[in-house]
């Protein structure tokens, strides 16, 4: 069995209206029946465009968000089932790391006080010493000097800030660290460092990854298995490699298609995907596969009359689409141009965007870094 499995999870915030009454009138389906499995020691990546429901997910592991259908299966026990009381003691052993370091470091409170609060409230450490201990050891992990401790998250670049968020994850000794967006706030040079970081510790402590981005370039080195998701469903998953080397799903392929190559000769060959139009609202998901009002080779039967499931093509590469064989075979055509020639100038957003806004509720994240680029230059991580 895995560590943590989920199984046709699904996340509907109800949509409400009226002053007095409060009716609900619809809902945002978000997260839209997600199973996947994540084994002990490795790391599986979820990716999708920004507001395909991956935070939605991340949280609703840990609870954070109202689960309305399915199973979150952690160590055997099902999160979902549990009284609130007794989440409180497995929430130690799956942690978050969010996107916006700064935003979730609590400006007032020195680095040893966000550390040891989470150590305190879940008995870790028999007094103040020990857990300065403790914590100490911990920032010689991440990569902090001893000193961080009696110093404020303003006094720390972009980088060391985010690393400040995964001591405080680590402190609480956990089995899963939930990683959302762990470097979309992060300068470039800075991204790859804290990628190895979570790498380092993971072979050292032995821990569990679900790491959650929108740029399939942050997931590629660090992940075992690759889950695409697209508006609250996964489209396909794979063995990292196996991705890469060969994505099926036409969306999958549209975003691979936006990431630059190094070898310049294959760069300039590059045929970028651009897909057109935005992502359709989750609260009124188009009908058969969600994907048919963008995908290039969507065809007149099937797609966009019933939802393909995710299945298994062989080597556990699944693939939620109708056509996925034909396409890869060459039997089925295009029904729409995909180079990029044919859609600029028609106005279409790219695909991925360079950087996600910080989508973190207000209370969790808040403001975004100020002057980020600064702070970045002086960073000696
Ligand atoms: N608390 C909430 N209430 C209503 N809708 C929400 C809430 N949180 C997220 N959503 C909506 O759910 C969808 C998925 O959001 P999110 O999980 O943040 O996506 P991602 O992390 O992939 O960008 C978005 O349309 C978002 O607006
Ligand atoms: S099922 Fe049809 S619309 Fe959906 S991805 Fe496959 S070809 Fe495209
Ligand atoms: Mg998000």
């Amino acid at each position: 069995m895995s560590l943590l499995e989920l199984d046709d999870v699904k996340v509907h915030f109800p949509v409400k209206k009226g002053l007095v009454f409060d009716r609900t009138v619809g809902h945002v389906y978000a997260v839209d029946g997600i199973s996947l499995s994540v084994e002990a020691g490795q790391t599986y990546g979820l990716v999708g465009e920004s507001g395909c429901g991956k935070t939605t997910l991340g949280r609703a592991v840990l609870r954070l968000v109202d689960i309305t259908a399915g199973g979150v299966v952690f160590d055997g026990t099902d999160l979902a089932k549990l009284p609130d009381e007794e989440m409180r003691r497995y929430r130690r052993r799956l942690q978050m790391v969010f996107q916006d370091p700064l935003g979730s470091l609590n400006p007032r409170q020195n680095i040893e006080s966000i550390l040891s609060e989470g150590m305190a409230a879940h008995g870790i450490g028999t007094d103040r010493a020990d857990r300065r201990e403790k914590i100490k050891a911990i920032l010689a992990k991440v990569g902090l000097p001893t000193n961080s401790l009696s110093r404020y998250p303003h006094e720390f670049s972009g980088g060391q800030r985010q690393r400040i968020g995964i001591a405080r994850a680590l402190v609480l000794e956990p089995d899963v660290i939930i990683c959302d967006e762990p470097v979309s706030a992060l300068d470039v040079s800075i991204q790859a460092q804290v990628i190895n970081l979570l790498e380092e510790l993971q072979e050292s402590l032995g821990l569990t990854y679900l790491v959650i981005a929108h740029d399939l370039a942050v997931v590629r080195h660090i992940s075992d298995v690759i889950g695409v998701m697209y508006l609250g469903s996964l489209v396909e998953e794979a063995p990292s490699d196996a991705l890469y080397a060969e994505p099926k799903h036409p969306y999958t392929k549209a975003l691979m298609s936006a990431v630059p190559v190094p070898d310049p000769e294959v760069e300039d060959r590059r045929e970028r995907i651009l897909l057109q139009g935005d992502l359709p609202s989750p609260a009124n998901p188009p009908a058969g596969c969600r994907f048919h009002t963008r995908c290039p080779w969507a065809q007149d039967t099937l797609c966009a009359t019933e939802r393909p499931v995710l299945t298994d093509v062989g080597g556990g590469h699944k693939v939620a689409c109708h056509f996925a064989a034909e396409i890869e075979a060459g039997t089925v055509g295009l029904n729409r141009p995909i180079g990029i020639e044919a859609v600029v100038g028609e106005g279409t957003p790219p695909l991925v965007e360079a950087a996600e806004p910080a989508d973190e509720p207000a209370g969790e994240s808040g403001a975004v870094p100020a002057p980020r680029e600064a702070a970045e230059k002086a960073d000696t991580v």
